[in-house]
């Protein structure tokens, strides 16, 4: 029997605190303008004090759950992507499934930094292909204020917390480019690049959990080339023109990412979905949160033609065609 996913849902979740460009210049040496300019963020939510990614990820559940209309008792799987789990361990995963009152299934996280939505769906997406789960849950959350300097300039501005979620479900029939579902995913990683992004702390090293640390510079450059790369190849192993795909969902870093990347890859910015100026970078967060606000507002509708794509720390990235 042949299987493919299809995503029946999706949901997201925001902290109720916004900060604004101009809060953070009073703390720091910055400027809206240039913020805006550099990156085009705007705004960013910040989690309270003592509220946690799996918060956020349990939040951004229910809600996927709902927009899907399946109960937690229907779940058999739950992937979550995170680069700032609430514990060294247990996996965030499992936390979400308790709150659920899950049981049943198997919960663990995956980590691929800002591509751990891609590498996520990509696990979730081949369980489901193999026959060894029916629905999943996959989860992007993250609390990345926790890892902030936020005495660096530099990067403190670029980020933001939130959690955006997706319930698949296994179908019967292959992935074929006409029908709904995830019709494939690529990944790639690089891990020369660690110095460019990562954080100065962890378990085995320093027994702490650190800072992050990023040569903005060259993770632009390395990010437009790997993110257009990518893209090309997710259209080129399914015989798509860059003209029939209706919606790029990227990961938010910065709108001249975005722009940059568009470009490259000849498509029309206006097909490609932007929250960055709202939501800033959140990471593992920010796909499913733009593929749910794009689904919320109605840009995004059944059967058409998506791209996903991301790009993070080690260097990881990856992309996914999705018939939605
Ligand atoms: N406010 C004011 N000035 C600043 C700020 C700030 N927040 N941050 C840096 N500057 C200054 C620098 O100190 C520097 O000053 P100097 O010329 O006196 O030394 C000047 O601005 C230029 O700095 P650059 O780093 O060269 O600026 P650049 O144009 O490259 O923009 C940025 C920096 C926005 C970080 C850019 O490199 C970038 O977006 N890189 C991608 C990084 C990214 O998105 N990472 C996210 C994780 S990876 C991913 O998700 C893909």
């Amino acid at each position: 029997m042949a299987y493919r996913s299809v995503i029946v849902g999706c949901g997201s979740y925001l902290p109720e605190r916004v900060v604004s460009n101009k809060e953070l210049a009073a703390s720091v040496d910055t400027t809206d303008e240039w913020i805006i300019e550099r990156t085009g963020i705007r705004r960013r939510h910040i989690a309270a004090e003592g509220e946690t990614t799996s918060d956020l990820a349990y939040a951004a559940a229910r809600a996927a759950l709902r927009n899907a209309d399946i109960s937690p008792e229907a779940v058999d799987l739950i992937v979550l992507a995170t680069a700032t789990p609430d514990h060294t361990f247990p996996a965030t995963a499992t936390q979400v499934q308790a709150r659920l009152g899950m049981t049943q299934g198997a919960a663990f996280d995956v980590q691929a930094v800002c591509s751990g939505f891609i590498y996520a769906l990509a696990v979730a997406d081949n369980f489901l292909k193999a026959g060894q789960a029916k629905t999943a849950l996959v989860i992007g959350a993250e609390t990345f204020s926790r890892i902030l300097d936020w005495q660096d300039r530099s990067t403190c501005v670029l980020f933001g917390d939130g959690a955006g979620a997706v319930v698949l479900q296994r179908q019967d029939g292959t992935a074929v480019v006409s029908a709904p579902g995830i019709i494939s995913t690529h990944l790639h990683s690089d891990g020369r690049y660690k110095d460019y992004l990562y954080v100065d702390g962890g378990p085995s090293s320093t027994r702490s959990t650190g800072y992050l640390r990023m040569a903005g510079r060259e993770v632009f450059r390395h990010a437009v080339t790997n993110l257009a790369g990518v893209v090309t190849e997710a259209l080129a192993a399914n015989n798509v023109s860059a003209d029939q795909v209706d919606w790029v969902v990227p990961h938010q870093a910065n709108q001249r990412i975005l722009d940059a990347t568009a470009r490259k890859l000849n498509l029309d910015p206006a097909r490609v979905i932007s929250t960055v100026a709202d939501h800033a970078n959140t990471s593992a967060a920010s796909v499913p949160l733009a593929l749910a606000t794009a689904v919320g507002d109605g840009r995004i509708k059944r059967g058409q033609l998506l791209v996903l794509e991301a790009m993070g720390g080690g260097f990881t990235w990856g992309a996914s065609l999705v018939r939605w």
